[in-house]
């Protein structure tokens, strides 16, 4: 593979790869703003500039200038490298770059940088980008001086609502044109453009519009300063005070990866964004998926519910099994219901119980109903993992939940065992149906129909308080890291159907995930966050 020299370390490239592109592949930081790996190069900010040696034989590229000499106490004509912005210089076999080893491009930094803080409101202690800002990290490494000018700094919009989510404040933004460039781009939707010039522009939406397609959340998300910020999230947390689980969303099939950010000391989840992954979601997610986070607290079911009551765990098992009491005498009678909504390991305890202990053959799904899905990202299918249910009860393939209720109108079964809450159809039909059988039990993270219509309904915790495995639709079994500690009296769901199984007087063993990932694939060594953690590099943001 060809390669090319940065600051005397040999890094390989790829044809078509620009320097910056190379050099974050092989782990070096060239400082940036407008670069995005998943957009178009603009080299508007002119933060990466690099000193590149001119081929051999070839004379180096050179600009007149003129230097102050404080000898002659006035300015003096010289010359100095040209830099090149290395977002936007392809790199040829045998390149030579000079990056922090060059003290033209040192200087040159500290100047980008200066420039672009000349007007930048000092809003940082009120700015929710404070702590993860570029103009602050790059001040301290490329800058560190104070501010030299001393006119009044020029004053632009602030507080501008764009849409639905976004405020824009045109006093912080670099113009570096990601924004523009995403919605353009990626969201197929050019409503953001640059107008006036010089160190009056600014980003402006279309006239007669606002930014309220699917993915205007991603644009705040690109802003590498804190000039778009959510109306979700800004003013709720300062993000020091976060730590970040590495989640799959549950908003549909695509299965994006995504940080799910929260603050470990009022277990409160604050905000989703995507986690860089080139084969499923590259760096973008929708909104509905960003904001889905809140589905981790809203909506539970905290507590166990015996007759719609609240009760105790061992109260709503024990009620349990008398209600099911009889199942073993007649498999035939039980329905199982697996769920698109809950992880692999849920769903491979709730088979287990069903086949292998109570010999029930039927087995339906349940899940969210379609919904709008689109070319970019977002699936018709609202679950995370139907994909998985349907591979791992393989044959006969599980039924969808709308024949159960017909097959329980028709008066075959007396018994049915369910996971999950959502049901895609109506509230009343499932009620009626269900409340002509013995016994009903669900065990849902949410509250719901099918947990309602229940006798016994246990409660699970959301996919965010449970390490968890989802298939999605491409067929990748991708993990989801637990973030917050459960809610209420809620356990994951395998845990509640192995206390299920033993209190009807099964075998049921499973006391530790572990314990489920190992009866799933026996030859697969026990998972490894920190071998996931290693293999995907983050390079965007
Ligand atoms: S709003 Fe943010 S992303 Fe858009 S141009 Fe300004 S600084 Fe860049
Ligand atoms: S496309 Fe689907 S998985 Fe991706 S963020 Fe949106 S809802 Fe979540
Ligand atoms: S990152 Fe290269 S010019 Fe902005």
């Amino acid at each position: 593979m060809a390669t090319i020299k940065i600051d005397g370390r040999e890094i390989p490239f790829e044809q078509g790869d620009t320097i910056i592109k190379a050099a974050h592949r092989a782990g070096i930081d060239i400082p940036h703003y407008c670069w995005h790996p998943g957009l178009s190069v603009a080299a508007n900010c002119r933060m990466c500039l690099v000193e590149v040696a001119p081929p051999p034989g070839r004379p180096a590229l050179q600009l007149d200038i003129l230097r102050w000499d404080p000898e002659k106490k006035d300015y003096v004509p010289a010359r100095k490298p040209k830099l090149v912005p290395a977002c936007q210089q392809a790199c040829a076999p045998g390149m030579e770059v000079l990056s922090e080893g060059s003290d033209h491009v040192e200087e040159a930094r500290g100047a980008v940088q200066e420039l672009l803080l000349l007007n930048h409101p000092v809003d940082c202690p009120i700015c929710d980008q404070a702590g993860e800002c570029r103009l602050q990290d790059y001040w301290l490494e490329h800058q560190g001086t104070g501010k030299r000018m001393q006119q009044e700094v020029v004053h632009k919009p602030k507080a501008v609502v764009f849409g639905p989510t976004i405020v824009y404040d045109a006093e912080r933004c670099i113009v570096c044109t990601r924004c523009v460039r995403f919605t353009a781009e990626i969201a197929k939707d050019p409503i953001l453009s640059v107008r006036e010039r010089g160190n009056l522009n600014e980003i402006v939406v279309s006239p007669d519009r606002e930014l309220d397609h699917d993915y205007t959340l991603m644009t705040e998300h690109v802003c590498p300063v804190g000039a778009l910020t959510s109306k979700d999230f800004r003013f709720k947390a300062r993000v020091w005070f976060l730590r970040s689980a590495r989640t799959i969303c549950q908003g549909c099939a695509t299965g994006c990866n995504a940080y799910l950010d929260y603050d470990p000391r009022t277990n409160t989840p604050h905000r989703h964004r995507p986690r860089d992954n080139e084969e499923v979601n590259k760096y973008w997610m929708c909104d509905e998926g960003m904001l889905s986070y809140k589905r981790a607290v809203e909506g539970r079911l905290g507590a166990a519910l015996v007759g719609g009551e609240d009760a105790s765990l061992e109260d709503a098992l024990a009620a349990a099994k008398d209600q099911l009491a009889g199942i073993k005498d007649d498999p035939a009678r039980v329905a199982v219901v697996l769920s698109a909504q809950h992880s692999n390991e849920d769903n491979y305890a709730l088979l287990t119980l069903a086949k292998t202990f109570i010999g029930a053959k039927d087995l339906y799904v349940s899940g969210r109903p379609l919904g709008r899905g689109d070319e970019i990202l977002m699936s018709e299918d609202k679950n995370p993992n139907t994909l998985g249910v349907m591979q791992l009860a393989n044959a006969p393939a599980p039924k969808p939940i709308a024949a159960l209720f017909d097959a329980i109108k028709a008066g075959k079964y007396s018994f049915v065992i369910a996971l999950g809450a959502e049901i895609e159809v109506e509230a009343k039909d499932a009620e009626s149906a269900l409340s002509k059988l013995k016994g009903v039990v669900t065990i849902a993270a949410h509250d719901g129909p099918l947990a309602r219509a229940a006798h016994v309904a246990l409660p699970a915790t959301a996919w965010a308080e449970q390490d968890g495995t989802y298939v999605n639709r491409q067929g990748l079994a991708q993990k989801s890291e637990r973030a917050l500690k459960a809610r209420g009296d809620a356990r994951p769901g395998w845990e509640l159907v192995s206390k299920l199984g033993k209190e009807l007087g099964y075998a049921m063993t499973f006391k530790t995930l572990a314990e489920v990932r190992r009866a799933m694939t026996p030859e697969a060594p026990a998972p490894s966050r920190d071998a996931d953690r290693a293999a995907k590099p983050e390079v965007s943001a």
